[in-house]
């Protein structure tokens, strides 16, 4: 476990203990005092980190409440908690379906349904998944009648799509999705049953919750259900408000996809939640999506559209898999805009809920602007099951920075990042303990591999030994080379996502043309680089290519460290000379200063490569090399033109990156290990300082380090060794 973290975690561990009943968690100490269905599952997944039993106990408490007719509800009341909560039983009066439970107290609707993800995480996390296996069997069946349920009573022509048929079964009560359809239903006071708010009596600002009218509205729908005996049919002929949703349907898609694997574990056929999936994807991806709008939108049943509203909603059908290459496309394009705080706009955390652009955005107000964790951990997913990887990891970073700085509150201000709504909330620590727990998984794979392969390379291998030697004069070879990696750049790198293909890649006739430069470079003179610029380029430039050919030559899966002195043992001969990554990066680029992992200078002093060592040192080209991993900068081409500029883009990028933390409430900064291995090139810790706050562009934090520079506690952030693939 990392050492920075250990005691966030604690902190969101002893939240999760203070809001455990005995046999489930309540979202949060007194605002919501009984069991919420989504909430559990969020519990769950943070719990089976270290405590499969409770976990386990979590989902199985909120099954016994399931309905006959296999509808999981939204709320299973604590009986010793009644009289602090609306609606409660008394209002729900779910007796009147001969499908309720007659041992538990529950509400009349159901939420997004997100057990079956929590049940197969539990499975995955646990020190032996072996025994979480019964858990699975029993708990598979209720989880198919979940979502037979849904499809059956909650889509009668058979879409594949469901709907909810209240606000608080999407989740995210007063979104503004929900405006127009709620504004057609009219209210007549005097036939509505009188009821008392209570989720204003916990200290909580009414501008903060929904307003009256909609729970006016709320309260009508509640009213509806059980003249209706919560007879769905009934409910359907009758109910007002019927709609699609791309989160609830999203959430449902990708439920299919980890209750097929709980079926293959468990030996159980997956046909079922194989087809439902297919049909859900499918369906979202062609009825939900709005074309003109660029986002996935809600389908309101009755009035027969969809609902042109731009929520964060709309972007979870990444988190199913279930949007286009071509629709991830443009939603990553909208979320990546400065209407849901787009990359290095500071003075934002990434994502709000509702687009800040849009009148009615509210940073304050529940659903209608905020940050929430849940949304933004199942967007951070999405995000990098399309590989954006960039915006992932600057998802990433609000999520753990926001309860580290502001405490593990309901929801957060977009701007500032306050907290708002109830404080130690469950959901808000659960995810922080996965979160951190999932970097760390990484780095176990990448060693178990290691250790599975290490010893298998030794000795000195020169890469580029092939046979055929390219028909070019050798003084033009650089200006060739330089013009070919900037193809592969255009090719197969990403340099919006860090990412580069190297299956493509490995297969081209770019590729292939690159080696046969490259062995040209055995008859390479380096001195005929004339002048800094073009220096800085070609080794910067062959640095980042070496590394993706020892990738694709060793065919690395995982990560570089598969295999054992990966940067010094493959080299490329230049001339007489042979070089390394290593050699590159600390003997010229670095100025032949010795690398932090290492005893000695690269190069000795006759060493004859001492001729092309470059000062003085630009700590810049740090965040131009890239190591083939996940916590390197992105990687891209750099041209002797504008090699400066580039480099300027490239720190600054790399600053306002999940790679530097500023954590003003907690007094210190988390950064990158590159800024810990490689201090001393920008000039010791205080120029490190001085070096992050030139290029910060939150005003905030750079205030917070212009106030404490001198007493300032840097900590290192884990450096996740993952490909970048
Ligand atoms: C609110 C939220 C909902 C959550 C519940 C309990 O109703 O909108 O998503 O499940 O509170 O935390």
């Amino acid at each position: 476990m990392s050492r920075i973290f250990a005691d966030y975690m604690e902190r969101a561990r002893r939240i999760l203990e203070g809001n455990w009943t005995g046999s489930s968690t309540k979202p949060a100490p007194s605002l919501y005092p009984h069991q919420w269905n989504w909430d559990s599952g969020f519990a769950a997944i943070g719990r089976s980190h270290y405590d499969t039993a409770r976990a386990i106990q979590e989902i199985e408490t909120l099954f016994d409440a399931q309905w006959s007719n296999g509808m999981l509800p939204q709320i299973v009341f604590d009986p010793n908690e009644l009289g602090n909560y609306f609606p409660e039983p008394d209002f729900w009066q779910t007796g009147r379906s001969p499908h309720a439970p007659s041992v538990k107290l529950t509400s009349g609707i159901t939420m997004p349904p997100v057990q079956a993800i929590a049940a197969e995480k539990i499975y995955q996390n646990a020190r032996q998944p072996r025994i979480v296996r019964p858990f699975l069997e029993r708990i598979y069946p209720k989880l198919l009648a979940l979502h037979a349920y849904l499809y059956r009573e909650r889509d009668p022509d058979q879409e594949g799509l469901v709907y909810i048929r209240h606000p608080w079964e999407s989740g995210i009560d007063n979104s503004p999705t929900w405006d127009i359809p709620l504004s057609k239903i009219t209210i007549d006071k005097a036939s509505l049953p009188p009821y008392t708010r209570r989720d204003l009596e916990h200290g909580v600002d009414p501008k903060m919750r929904p307003s009256d009218d909609d729970y006016d509205r709320y309260v009508y729908l509640v009213d509806l259900f059980r003249q209706c005996n919560y007879d769905e049919f009934r409910i359907r002929e009758r109910c007002p408000f019927l709609i699609q949703d791309p989160l609830f349907n999203s959430i449902l898609c990708r439920a299919n996809e980890s209750l097929v694997r709980i079926a293959n574990i468990i030996g159980d056929s997956p046909e079922m939640p194989l087809s439902w999936g297919r049909k859900t994807a499918e369906a979202v991806r062609k009825k939900l999506w709005h074309g003109e709008h660029g986002m996935f939108d809600a389908y309101d049943l009755i009035s027969g559209q969809l609902i042109e509203v731009d929520t964060a909603a709309g972007f979870l059908p990444l988190y199913a898999g279930a949007a286009k290459r071509e629709q991830a496309e443009r939603l990553y394009n909208r979320l990546n805009s400065a209407s849901f705080c787009s990359l290095h706009q500071g003075n934002c955390f990434t994502i709000p809920n509702y687009d800040t652009q849009k009148q009615g955005f509210d940073r304050s107000n529940y659903w209608r602007g905020p940050i929430w964790i849940n949304i933004n951990w199942m967007l951070a997913q999405g995000l990098r099951r399309y590989g954006y990887t960039v915006k992932a990891d600057s998802l990433q970073k609000d999520l753990l920075q926001l309860p580290i700085r502001f405490g593990f509150h309901e929801y957060f201000d977009s701007f500032d990042g306050t907290g708002y709504g109830s404080e130690d909330f469950s959901w808000t620590a659960a995810l922080f303990i996965d979160l951190v727990h999932e970097f760390y998984e990484s780095e176990k794979s990448v060693g178990t591999f290691k250790r599975r392969i290490k010893g298998f390379f030794a000795g000195d291998t020169i890469l580029n030994n092939g046979s055929e030697m390219p028909d070019i004069d050798p003084d033009k070879l650089a200006g060739e080379l330089m013009h070919n990696i900037r193809m592969l750049r255009d090719k197969f790198y990403d340099t919006n996502r860090g990412l580069v293909d190297y299956d493509r890649l490995n297969d081209s006739p770019e590729f292939q043309h690159y080696r046969i430069l490259t062995n040209g470079l055995r008859e390479f003179r380096p001195s005929c680089l004339m002048g800094r610029r073009a220096k800085l380029a070609f080794w910067t430039n062959l640095y980042n290519t070496i590394v993706v050919d020892a990738i694709v030559t060793l065919g690395v899966k995982q990560s570089v460290k598969e295999v054992p002195e990966f940067f010094r043992k493959w080299k490329y001969r230049i001339g007489p000379s042979l070089f390394s990554a290593d050699d590159i990066e600390h003997g010229i680029l670095r100025g032949n200063v010795r690398a932090w992992f290492y005893p000695f200078r690269p190069f000795s002093p006759r060493d004859p490569r001492r001729a092309m060592i470059l000062t003085p040192l630009d700590p810049r080209i740090h965040f131009a090399l890239v190591c083939g991993s996940r916590s390197c900068a992105p990687i891209d081409y750099y041209d002797v033109e504008c090699i400066y500029d580039q480099l300027e883009a490239a720190a600054k990028s790399f600053v306002n990156s999940s790679e530097v933390l500023v954590l003003p409430e907690e007094g210190k900064v988390l950064l990158s290990e590159i800024f810990r291995w490689y201090e001393k090139d920008f000039g010791g810790k205080s120029s490190v300082i001085d070096f992050i706050f030139d290029y910060l562009v939150d005003e905030k934090a750079q205030g917070f380090i212009r106030e404490n520079s001198a007493s300032l506690k840097l900590e290192y952030l884990h450096y996740d060794w993952n490909l970048n693939r």
